[in-house]
Order: structure tokens, then C-alpha cells, then sequence
């Protein structure tokens, strides 16, 4: 592998680093453009919200570099990202060492509040191991929902991990509909989530402050809510 790229976020008072590989033949060492904005969709929606007083959890499915994950991390969720071994080696151990030292150790950290995150190797195919500790109170992934092949596994990892208070957020660009068609149609006809889609017109309002989201990156990407029962 080449150097890594850098790169730098801001989500709220926190200045995020992450760093990224272009050129390797695995998808999960970019950050994708649905973690970009699904990161900053949560950080807004959570931003007034406290999760460290209420000792809240969080897990990312498909982590690759991490954003969305150590975004909930900043926000005071107890955090577990997870991917492939491969792309943990690579990028997501690194990405989080270097982000929980920059979150506990910002001078707005005056409460001395310790982020907490974890790495984990999750693959959605083999059977949840007693590493996980289910449930979490907020599951997220971004850009996962890409293969027909994966979406039986994938989609059961999210009930595995889930109780009735969870919340999932899913990400995801509309590159095949088919793809997201049957990812939809598995949660809700095997599971029984109750699903929404958060409607393009609010993620845009949401994010309208960050000026490096162009229209045509926020109309591809779909951000959907699931629920184990309809609340
Ligand atoms: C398109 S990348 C998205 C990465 C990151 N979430 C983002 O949005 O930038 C898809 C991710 O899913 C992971 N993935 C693919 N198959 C997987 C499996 N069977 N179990 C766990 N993760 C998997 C890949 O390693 C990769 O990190």
C-alpha cells in the first residue's frame, strides 16, 4: 500500500482525522460519500441530545474508516466499529486510536468525560460471537447495502444486535434500486421492522450549513430509520 491520504472533518467543536487508501482493491478503506453525510445527519440530529448521562451504545456495521462510528463516538455514545479483519488492520484501528486521543484530550472536554470506542472484527456472514453485547441503543452502517448476496446476512446482523428500544440508522446510495428494493423488502417481510426514509427535503435542511455538499450528493444518498416495533 501507498502513504495515506488524510483526512479532516468537523462535527460539532471536534475536528475528526481519519486517514484513507485509495488504491487498494477493498472497499472499505475510502470514506464513502454516505458516511459523510449520514455523520453529519446524526451529528445534527444528536447534537443536543445527551447520551453520557443515559450510559448510551452504539454499534457501526462495515465500519471501513469510520466516520459515522466515531461521530456517535464524539457525541458520547459508547461506540464499537466493527468491519472485515482486512479493512480493521488497514484503517479502522488507526482512524480510532488517533480520534479517541483527539476527542479526550480537547480543552472543551472539561467535564474529563473518556470517549469510549472500540474495534471489533464483525463479518455479517458468520455467527454473532459473545464479543457483542446486544442491544444497542443506536446501530448505524453507511454504504453497506451494495450486494444482493449480503443483504440476507447483513439484514439479520441488524435484528441480532437489536432490541425493541434500538434504533437503526442505514445509509446508502441509490446506485441499484433492486439492491435497496430487496434490502427493504427483507427487513420488513422477514424481520418486521418498521421502516421510514428521511425525507431527502430534511437531511437537506439539515445539512444545508456544510458548504462541500453539493445537491447531487445529497439526492443519491437515502438515509432510512428501522425499528424492531412501530413507535
Ligand atoms: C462501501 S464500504 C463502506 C465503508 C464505510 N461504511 C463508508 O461508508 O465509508 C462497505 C463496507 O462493508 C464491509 N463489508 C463487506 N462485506 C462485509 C461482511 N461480510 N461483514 C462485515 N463487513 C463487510 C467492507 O469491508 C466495507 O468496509
Amino acid at each position: 500500500m501507498s502513504s495515506p491520504e488524510e483526512l479532516n472533518f468537523e462535527s460539532g467543536n471536534v475536528k475528526l482525522s481519519l486517514i484513507q487508501y485509495r488504491n487498494t482493491f477493498n472497499h472499505g478503506t475510502t470514506v464513502w460519500d454516505s458516511s459523510v453525510i449520514t455523520a453529519y445527519y446524526m451529528q445534527s440530529l444528536l447534537n443536543s441530545y445527551n447520551p453520557i448521562k443515559k450510559n448510551m451504545t452504539c454499534i457501526e456495521l462495515g465500519s471501513g474508516c469510520g466516520l459515522l462510528g466515531l461521530v456517535m463516538c464524539s457525541l458520547g455514545f459508547e461506540t464499537t466499529l466493527t468491519d472485515l479483519a482486512a479493512v480493521v488492520d488497514d484503517v479502522l484501528k488507526e482512524n480510532v486510536r488517533r480520534n479517541l486521543f483527539i476527542f479526550n484530550n480537547q480543552p472543551q472536554n472539561n467535564e474529563n468525560f473518556q470517549h469510549k470506542a472500540y474495534v471489533k472484527v464483525l463479518d455479517w456472514t458468520t455467527q454473532l460471537s459473545s464479543d457483542f453485547t446486544p442491544p444497542y441503543d443506536y446501530i448505524v452502517a453507511s454504504d453497506c447495502i451494495y450486494s444482493l448476496d449480503l443483504i440476507p446476512y447483513f439484514a439479520k446482523c441488524l435484528y441480532d444486535l437489536s432490541g425493541d428500544k434500538s434504533v437503526i440508522v442505514c445509509g446508502m446510495e441509490r446506485r441499484d434500486p433492486i439492491v435497496i428494493d430487496n434490502f427493504l423488502n427483507e427487513c420488513k417481510e422477514k424481520y418486521s421492522f418498521n421502516i421510514s426514509k428521511i425525507p431527502v427535503s430534511k437531511v437537506k435542511k439539515i445539512l444545508k450549513r456544510i458548504n462541500n455538499l453539493n445537491d447531487e450528493k445529497l439526492t443519491q444518498v437515502e438515509i432510512y430509520r428501522l425499528k424492531k416495533i412501530d413507535v
